[in-house]
C-alpha cells in the first residue's frame, strides 16, 4: 500500500497502522475509557442528511472563510496536536508547510515538538498557539509573552484537560514524555525499523514550548501525569479573563461544550470558541461536538466565532457543520494519520482531498460560497422520523 493508494481517511489510517510502531499508532488512534465519545464523534454526522438545490450555476466555488480575524482559503484548519515528531520525523514542520500551501491555519501545541518561533518564521499562514494553563502563574505569563513576541495570530486555551483523560492504550504501552524507548516496547519498535531509524537519525526529541520553562525533573512522565501534575486544576473564569486581557488579541477557548460556558466565553472577551471533546480523549461519554453545535451557535453565534472539531473525516461532514452555523472546522486525526504515513506529502494529499471533496460537495449542493450553506440544507432523521430542521 502506497500514498497514491490513499483516497480517504480510512486509507490513510491503514497506511499509518502499517508503518507505525504499535504504541505510537495507538497513541493517535486511541481515546479515553471505552472510546464511546470517539466513535460517536464520527457517527454524529450520519444522523442528518444534506438537501441539495440544483440548477444554481456553480462553475466557480469560493471556499474562503474568515475566523477570528484570519482569512482562510478553506473552511477547515489543522487543530493543534502534541508530539507530532513521534508520528513522523518531519512532525509540525510538515503540517505547517501543508497548511500554508493550502492557505489555512494550523495550531502548535504546548506539547509540540518544533518551536513555535521556527514555524512562525517559515510560514505566513495564520498560526494558533495552543496553551495549557500551568500551576505556575509566572510561567503562564512567560509563555504568553513568548507567543506574543513570536507573532502568533490566535491564542487558543484548551479547557477540557483540567486533568488527564484515561487513555488505556497509552497506559498499556507505557508512553511517556519526553519520549523514551522502553525495553518492554522494543519488540514493537523493532518490527517497524524504518520508523526507528528515522527517529534515531533525526534531531533529538524535545518539547521546545516547554523545555525552557518546565522542569520535569529530568525524568520521563506519562501524559496523564503531565496533565494531572503540571496543569492547574483550580483554573477558573477569572484566570482566563485575566489571560484574555493580557493577550490583547484574538483569544479562543477550545473544549467548550455547554451554552452557559459559551456565553461566559463571550462575556470575558473571547473572539472564538471550539466546541470539542478533544477527539474523545478526555471525558468519555461526553456529547459529540456536532450534536452540540446548533444550540451553541444559537446562543452565541452573533457574539463570537463558533468552530467545532471531532470525528471529521469527509468533506460532507464539513458541509454539515457549516450548515449548522460553524464558521470553520478543525481536523485532528484526519491529518495525523497521513503525517504518520508519509510526512508532508501525506498531509498535503489529505488536505487537498478534503478541499476537493468540499468543492465537489458545494457544487452538488448548489452553493458557490460558504455563506449560502444553512439549516435549510439539512434534515435530521432520528428525532421525529425524518423532518427535524434544527
Ligand atoms: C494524538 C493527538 C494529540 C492531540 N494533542 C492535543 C494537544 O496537544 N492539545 C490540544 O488542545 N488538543 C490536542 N488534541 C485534540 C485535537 O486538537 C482535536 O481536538 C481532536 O483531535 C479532534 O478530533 P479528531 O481527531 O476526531 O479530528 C490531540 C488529538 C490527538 C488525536
Amino acid at each position: 500500500m502506497r500514498l497514491s493508494h490513499c483516497h480517504n481517511f480510512r486509507d490513510f489510517r491503514e497506511l499509518a497502522r502499517r508503518r507505525l510502531p504499535r504504541p505510537i499508532f495507538n497513541h493517535i488512534d486511541g481515546a479515553a475509557d471505552d472510546e464511546v465519545t470517539k466513535r460517536r464523534n464520527a457517527a454524529s454526522f450520519e444522523d442528518c442528511d444534506l438537501v441539495p438545490n440544483v440548477l444554481r450555476g456553480v462553475k466557480d466555488v469560493d471556499l474562503s472563510v474568515t475566523i477570528m480575524g484570519q482569512k482562510l482559503a478553506v473552511p477547515f484548519y489543522c487543530s493543534p496536536t502534541g508530539l507530532q515528531r513521534l508520528c513522523h520525523h518531519q512532525g509540525e514542520r510538515a503540517v505547517a508547510a501543508a497548511a500554508a500551501k493550502l492557505g489555512t491555519m494550523f495550531g502548535v501545541s504546548s506539547l509540540g515538538t518544533v518551536g513555535l518561533e521556527e514555524l512562525r518564521k517559515a510560514h505566513a499562514t495564520p498560526q494558533v498557539y495552543q496553551f495549557y494553563f500551568h500551576r505556575d502563574r509566572g510561567l503562564n505569563r512567560a509563555m504568553l509573552e513568548r507567543a506574543k513576541e513570536a507573532g502568533i495570530d490566535v491564542m487558543m486555551l484548551t479547557v477540557d484537560c483540567i486533568t488527564g483523560g484515561n487513555r488505556e492504550r497509552d497506559l498499556r504501552a507505557g508512553l511517556t514524555i519526553p519520549f523514551r524507548l522502553k525495553l518492554g516496547g522494543m519488540l514493537q519498535f523493532a518490527m517497524k525499523p524504518r520508523w526507528g531509524l528515522n527517529y534515531l537519525t533525526h534531531e533529538r526529541f524535545s518539547l521546545p514550548q516547554l523545555d525552557e520553562h518546565v522542569d520535569m525533573g529530568g525524568r520521563p512522565m506519562s501524559i496523564g501525569r503531565y496533565f494531572s501534575e503540571m496543569l492547574d486544576p483550580s483554573m477558573n473564569w477569572d484566570d482566563v479573563a485575566e489571560m484574555v486581557r493580557t493577550w490583547e488579541g484574538h483569544f479562543c477557548l477550545k473544549g467548550v461544550m455547554s451554552k452557559a460556558d459559551a456565553k461566559r466565553a463571550a462575556d470575558i472577551g473571547c473572539t472564538g470558541i471550539v466546541i470539542s471533546n478533544h477527539g474523545g480523549r478526555q471525558l468519555d461519554g461526553s456529547r459529540a461536538a456536532f450534536d452540540q453545535l446548533a444550540e451553541v451557535v444559537d446562543a452565541v453565534g452573533d457574539r463570537l466565532d463558533v468552530m467545532m472539531d471531532g470525528g471529521v473525516q469527509r468533506g460532507t461532514h464539513v458541509l454539515k457543520a457549516l450548515s449548522l452555523g460553524a464558521k470553520a472546522v478543525g481536523l485532528g486525526r484526519f491529518y495525523l494519520y497521513p503525517l504518520a504515513a508519509a510526512g508532508q506529502a501525506g498531509v498535503e494529499r489529505a488536505l487537498e482531498l478534503m478541499k476537493e471533496e468540499i468543492v465537489r460537495g458545494m457544487k452538488l449542493m448548489g452553493c458557490t460560497s460558504i455563506v449560502e450553506l444553512s439549516r435549510q440544507n439539512l434534515r435530521f432523521r432520528a428525532a421525529n422520523g425524518g423532518n427535524a430542521e434544527r
